[in-house]
């Protein structure tokens, strides 16, 4: 797929921009701080509803601005559709798409689907779990559109669940376990768990078919970035500790994870909060023997993440439409080798956006439209 055409309106720095795009490679280049960045994130932000710099809406929105608007046209096969999203901060998102009447945002998901590449992804392998958990429920959504419905009803149960477990904490620690509310949100506790452990289980059978089919590819990616340095190897580590590799079907995930909220219980009102989950889950990205989480050097670090990147766009085409591929700022962060590698893998791909402060960063491989990002205008050049 492609994007042929993409609008903006009060978006970051733009009052307005248009920008018309074809397949093939488009740079955008330009010096710091004039925009490149933010014109992709726009792509990013229709395919995902979500930015790889920002979590909140609000920094997307033009400053002094009340609501931002991002649009494009998306051409798949002989279909095109124009999909739009408008940000309000503070109030709910809106969406259309063929500028028909309003649609939920999360209905727009997969009609524009794109793998991003960008220096933030170095916190994939270095940085917290949630970086991991994201990247990989992001790709869960591209996979299967569905499955934002299912995260959004995760995280509304989880926070129903935690609200209650604060509840029962603040009742305990006051002494008052009989009257207030204390035993009326224990009493409930159990229907949460239920929904916890449901809705869970779907996400993390998700979770663990993505890992399965992800593996070999991440694997293969690493070795073309930089061979002989693997293998890789990639580890979900359950809160409970436990490896929940081997567990088979949602049932027994439900089962597992029920047992598991059981056992937790106890800690769990003395803390007032959920304690296991999908969502306090971990990958173990492992080079060789050891975790790349302290133990990879910082080239070894960037490869990785650069495959894992790599594996989600093999995987998406595999699986069906080719996603959009977003370079924004990488080749300068890569010595010359990754660096041509990197390029020859993603050249022949559908459509290639990519961003770079000077014309020298853009490997020669990816020769084709080039857009001068300066002072807010975005000109053909
Ligand atoms: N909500 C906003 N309202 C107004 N301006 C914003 C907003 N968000 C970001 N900006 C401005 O946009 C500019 C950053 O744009 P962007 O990140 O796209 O730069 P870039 O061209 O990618 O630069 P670099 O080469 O350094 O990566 C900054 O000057 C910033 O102040
Ligand atoms: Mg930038």
């Amino acid at each position: 797929m492609h994007v042929t055409h993409l609008s903006l309106a009060d978006f970051r720095s733009y009052a307005r921009a248009e920008v018309a795009l074809g397949p093939g490679v488009t740079a955008f280049v330009g010096p710091n701080g004039q925009g490149k960045t933010n014109l992709v994130e726009a792509v990013g932000y229709l395919a995902t509803l979500g930015s790889h710099r920002v979590s909140s809406d609000a920094p997307m929105v033009r400053m002094g601005a009340e609501r931002a608007v991002v649009r494009a046209a998306v051409v798949q096969g002989d279909r095109q559709q124009l999909v739009e999203l408008e940000l309000n901060p503070g109030k709910a998102n809106r969406a259309r798409i063929n500028r028909s009447s309003q649609v939920r945002p999360r209905d727009v998901l997969g009609i524009l689907r794109t793998v991003l590449f960008a220096p933030e992804d170095l916190a994939l392998v270095k940085g917290d779990p949630g970086e991991r958990r994201r990247f990989l429920d992001e790709l869960i959504t591209a996979r299967a559109p569905r499955m934002a419905g299912v995260r959004s009803d995760y995280d509304r149960v989880l926070k129903q669940r935690n609200s209650l477990l604060r509840t029962a904490a603040l009742a305990r620690r006051h002494g008052s376990r009989g009257g207030s509310g204390g035993d009326a949100a224990l009493s409930t506790l159990d229907v949460w768990d239920q929904h916890l452990a449901r809705t869970g289980a779907e996400l993390l059978a998700q979770r663990f078919d993505l890992i399965s089919v992800l593996q070999p590819l991440a694997d293969k990616a690493y070795e073309q970035l930089a061979p002989g340095g693997g293998p890789v190897l990639l580890e979900y580590r359950g809160s409970a500790g436990e490896d929940l590799t081997a567990a088979g079907s949602r049932e027994e995930l439900y089962e597992r994870l029920m047992a598991a909220l059981a056992d937790a219980r106890k800690q769990e009102i003395e803390r007032g909060v959920t304690l296991v989950g999908p969502h306090r889950d971990d990958l173990v990205l492992k080079l060789g023997r050891l975790p790349a989480k302290g133990y990879a050097s910082h080239g070894e670090s960037w490869s990785y993440a650069l495959a894992l990147r790599l594996a989600s766009y093999d995987l998406l085409r595999a699986e069906g439409a080719e996603p959009v591929l977003v370079l924004d700022d990488v080749f300068a962060e890569l010595d010359a080798r990754r660096r041509e590698r990197l390029a020859e893998l993603v050249a022949p791909g559908e459509q290639v956006l990519v961003t770079a402060a000077v014309e020298e960063d853009v490997p020669e491989v990816l020769a084709g439209v080039r857009y001068a990002v300066a002072e807010g205008e975005v000109r053909r050049v």
